[in-house]
């Protein structure tokens, strides 16, 4: 009897301990580099993220000089089902269905994974770790790696579709809270008579 009461008194105390998943921003201006493993393909993004209005604006950055590569802005903005895909260096827009909105944050029944620190001493960012993992269950589709005290997001892996082509691995730096310039949804002039075709790149 006293085993079970002790038992009993230290699962309590494991479950009082697990924390609850925070909030990140619903507005946020920021880089990433994004690792899509289908196309198997890196790339550095400059990203306005509005949750509120459910719309992205997301800017190819060049960080390598590659000849003949072609620079993008992505306008998504899934209020009006759209996505357009403006090609920067030919001045051509199309547009396709985007895929169904979803937040950078820990959804709030996510498996709270890991607690750690990121950096070394006297330059520390303390960090979660939340994923989409059922124990014992279902393995996790998605991952993610918040900043503990404002819960802005570090890193996100995402397995699309349950299909392990589709992985998405986005790391997430100087991130500024609110969109610093509205206007980057504004579409291009070029896209408001735009053509629907496949997209040269899928966001999840
Ligand atoms: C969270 O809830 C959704 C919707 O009910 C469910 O599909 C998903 O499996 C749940 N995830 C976890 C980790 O419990
Ligand atoms: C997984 O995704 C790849 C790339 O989109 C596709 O070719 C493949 O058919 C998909 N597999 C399944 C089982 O849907």
């Amino acid at each position: 009897m006293k085993i079970v009461i002790i038992v009993l008194a230290m699962a309590t105390v494991a479950w009082a301990q697990l924390p609850s998943p925070c909030i990140t921003p619903l507005e946020m201006t920021f880089r990433a580099n994004q690792y899509n493993h289908e196309d198997d393909i890196f790339n550095r993004y400059f990203i306005a993220y509005d949750a509120i209005n459910k719309r992205q604006a997301i800017f190819e950055e060049e960080n390598v000089i590659i000849p003949g590569r072609q620079f993008h802005e992505f306008l998504i903005l899934n209020n009006e089902n759209v996505m357009y895909d403006y090609n920067l260096k030919t001045k051509t827009c199309t547009k396709s269905i985007p895929r169904p909105w979803r937040n950078f944050a820990i959804p709030p029944n996510a498996t709270f994974e890991n607690e750690f620190s990121i950096g070394g001493p006297s330059e520390m960012v303390y960090a979660q770790e939340w994923s989409d993992r059922i124990p014992f269950r279902q393995r996790e589709m998605w991952l993610g790696v918040f900043s503990l005290k404002d819960c802005y997001p570090i890193r996100e892996v995402v397995i699309a579709n349950s299909n392990i082509t589709q992985t998405i691995t986005t790391n997430f730096y100087d991130i500024v809270q609110g969109i610093t310039n509205p206007d980057d949804f504004i579409p291009p002039t070029e896209c408001l008579n735009a053509e629907w075709a496949k997209p040269s790149r899928y966001f999840y």
